[in-house]
């Protein structure tokens, strides 16, 4: 039964650093699909991994004074690391594939060894701007003002010896499979290949690099890598077992029912892996969809602008499935998504809150309330309720038809226009008016609710690809057995016993202060921009020469300070009454009041230079300067007064 198998597939991650919320979007889709498709009753194998080969990782190793093993393995396999985030985010992954396994890059060696004897990969040579002292090559259009972008300098032509791939053999069987079948979704992304790439030229593409060894060795040449796109495209396949004996799943799954990308490698799935596949005769995935970028309050996410709330913070915050949910609620798949707290949070309160969470707790209470947690069998009345049945028992086929094309935000749509239906169905109902006269309207009570726990039932069915934890303590709550949650009772009524029995539990999804949680959300963002800064920065020294003589007219003497207050009306400046030596008080003020309280200096040796005219400040005068030491550390700016030996008079002069 072809039909009932089902190939789903995440991009393998480069594993650089640590992932933000955006990178868990694709991963949380791809999971929420697989879910899907598992509670249809597919029998699925969902991919997902870490692509851990090139020069970005190789570089970043040298840095860290580590192998590029090491590297990587820090951030796929050590704790806190990928594997722990997929665990976290509830992902169902049927196999992790890194391109560092062993049967991968053995399987990669063969590929480049099978398209170089069908003649479809060729040795050439690669031209290009060269920078001697990056060791770089770069093509003309990379260039900043015809330099080297990195270091500005001045670039050479030059050749290095290279394989290349027959790209250009494929493109029209290419551009055939783009216009022409549903093979790259959504259609808007099959104009922008066609007319960007295609339709200009389809170069060759150059598949080996000699300029770093990080990658897969060519064996018959090995002082060629493979270039990493060639490693991680065949990913898909290889960890189904082609070309190597650790698994033997090909025949099974392949070809692959679905590839989700992020628009920006949409050109590698949709030209080049295909092209590549049809060189070795092998079948086409069935589609590529190409999903959108999730920015971050209108910019792009990125640790070092401190706008991207970590994964694990937001996890821990609202939980897992909150935020699984919130980004397949809000963002259509299809195109680019504006992450905001804001938006984070009145999803929560409204969807989760308000209406999943209240239908639940007000549908559960009732029942204990009036019936001590058990229905009784009820005279149901289709013809009151007629509305609300048709309308919970024809939401599987709604959803269903979103779902199959990759609609999460649809899907959901259908599901929460049922949710609120149930809750305007209580209001109508008014269950408390009946509950006044139990003997007249007891029967109906309990109709009433029984049709509650119904569509509540159909409802978190279809939630569970989305939310499973959540909907596993849902259906117990509400007392939905097995049967009361397979696909098929979910285009069911009536498939609850009629003497239920509910549990009200824990309050699922609590209202969250959205003013108070959005100023904590800020600090934790402001904390994550200044762990991004320099750990510290020091103000580099003036080349700017002062003579011998100038600098000695400066007179720096040890002060005591007698007194220090604020001064009314500046939140900067302290006032010092200070013993300079002379037998006079001296005035100093000193905008320092940031980072010392008054009562922290007094009695303490300070240094000032005390011949500088004075200078009124907030109406006060200031008759010199004190001295302290400036740094920055993590973006903050920090100063400490020099403070000297007490033993030191005051008035000594410091020369
Ligand atoms: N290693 C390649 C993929 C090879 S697949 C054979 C790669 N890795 S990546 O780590 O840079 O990106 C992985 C995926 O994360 C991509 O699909 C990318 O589009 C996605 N995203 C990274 N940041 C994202 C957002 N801010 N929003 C949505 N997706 C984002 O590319």
């Amino acid at each position: 039964m072809e039909n009932n198998r089902f190939y789903i597939t995440t991009p393998i991650y480069y594993p650089s650093s640590r992932f933000h919320i955006g990178q868990a979007y694709c991963t949380v889709a791809t999971d929420a699909m697989a879910r899907y498709k598992r509670l249809t009753g597919c029998e699925v194998m969902f991919l997902t991994g870490t692509d851990e080969h090139g020069q970005k990782i190789e570089d970043k190793a040298r840095e860290a004074g580590i192998t590029p093993q090491q590297f990587v393995d820090n951030i796929v396999i050590a704790p806190g690391g990928v594997l722990d985030l997929w665990k976290l985010m509830d992902i169902s992954y049927d196999r992790f594939i890194r391109t560092t396994d062993g049967y991968h890059v053995s399987a990669i060696q063969k590929i480049f060894k099978k398209m170089y004897e069908n003649g479809d990969i060729y040795k050439g040579s690669y031209k290009g701007k060269y920078c001697t002292p990056c060791e770089s090559f770069w093509t003309e259009s990379q260039l900043k003002d015809g330099k080297c972008p990195d270091c500005g300098r001045p670039v050479q032509d030059a050749e290095e010896e290279a394989y290349f791939f027959r790209l250009s053999k494929y493109a029209d069987r290419v551009q055939d499979l783009l216009e022409n079948t549903d093979f790259l979704e959504p259609r808007s992304r099959v104009h922008e290949m066609v007319n960007n790439f295609i339709k200009p030229g389809l170069e060759d593409l150059c598949v080996s690099r000699t300029s770093f060894t990080w990658g897969v060795p060519i064996d018959f040449d090995p002082k060629h890598v493979a270039y990493v796109w060639m490693d991680a495209l065949f990913n898909y396949m290889t960890a189904l077992g082609y070309m190597n004996d650790s698994y033997s799943d090909v025949d099974k799954f392949w070809p692959a029912d679905v590839h989700f990308v992020g628009k920006e490698i949409v050109r590698f799935h949709a030209i080049v892996w295909p092209a590549m596949l049809m060189s070795l005769g092998l079948p086409l995935p069935k589609k590529v969809y190409g999903h959108g970028w999730l920015n971050f309050n209108g910019d792009k996410m990125s640790k070092s602008k401190g706008n991207v709330v970590d994964p694990y913070v937001l996890a821990d915050r609202y939980g897992v499935d909150a935020l699984r949910f919130f980004l397949l609620r809000t963002f259509p798949f299809g195109t680019d998504g504006n992450f905001t707290n804001e938006l984070l949070i009145q999803t929560i309160n409204t969807d989760l809150a308000n209406d999943l969470g209240n239908l639940v707790s007000r549908t559960t209470a009732m029942v204990e309330k009036y019936f001590t947690g058990r229905l009784p069998q009820a005279r149901q009345d289709a013809e009151l309720d007629k509305e609300l049945i048709a309308l919970a028992s024809g939401l599987r086929g709604r959803y269903e038809a979103q779902m199959e094309k990759y609609q999460f935000q649809n899907g959901l749509e259908e599901i929460f226009k049922v949710v609120q239906r149930a809750n305007k169905y209580i209001d109508e109902n008014a269950p408390w008016a009946l509950a006044k006269d139990m003997e007249a309207n007891g029967s109906r009570l309990a109709a009433v609710l029984y049709n509650l726990l119904e569509t509540v039932r159909i409802c978190t069915v279809l939630l569970t690809p989305f939310m499973p934890g959540s909907c596993e303590k849902i259906f117990a709550q509400t007392g939905a057995g097995p049967e009361g949650r397979s696909w098929d009772s979910a285009a069911q009524w009536g498939v609850l016993p009629g003497e239920v029995q509910v549990q009200k539990g824990e309050n699922l999804f609590p209202r969250i202060d959205a003013a108070k949680e959005l100023a904590e959300l800020e600090r934790i963002m402001d904390e994550a921009r200044r762990a991004a800064q320099p750990a510290l920065e020091i103000e580099p020294q003036t080349e700017e020469k002062v003579d011998f003589d100038t600098f000695c007219k400066s007179d720096f003497r040890a002060v005591k300070v007698k007194d220090c207050q604020p001064v009314k009306k500046s939140d900067k400046l302290l006032r010092f009454t200070l013993d300079d030596g002379t037998g006079t008080d001296r005035q100093i003020l000193s905008g320092i009041a940031k980072w010392y309280k008054p009562e922290q200096l007094i009695g303490k040796t300070l240094v000032a230079i005390v011949n500088l005219p004075p200078r009124k400040m907030m109406g006060q005068e200031s008759q010199g300067m004190l001295i302290s030491a400036v740094h920055t550390e993590r973006g903050e700016e920090c100063l400490n007064l020099l403070m000297v030996d007490d033993k030191i008079p005051a008035g000594a002069k410091l020369c």
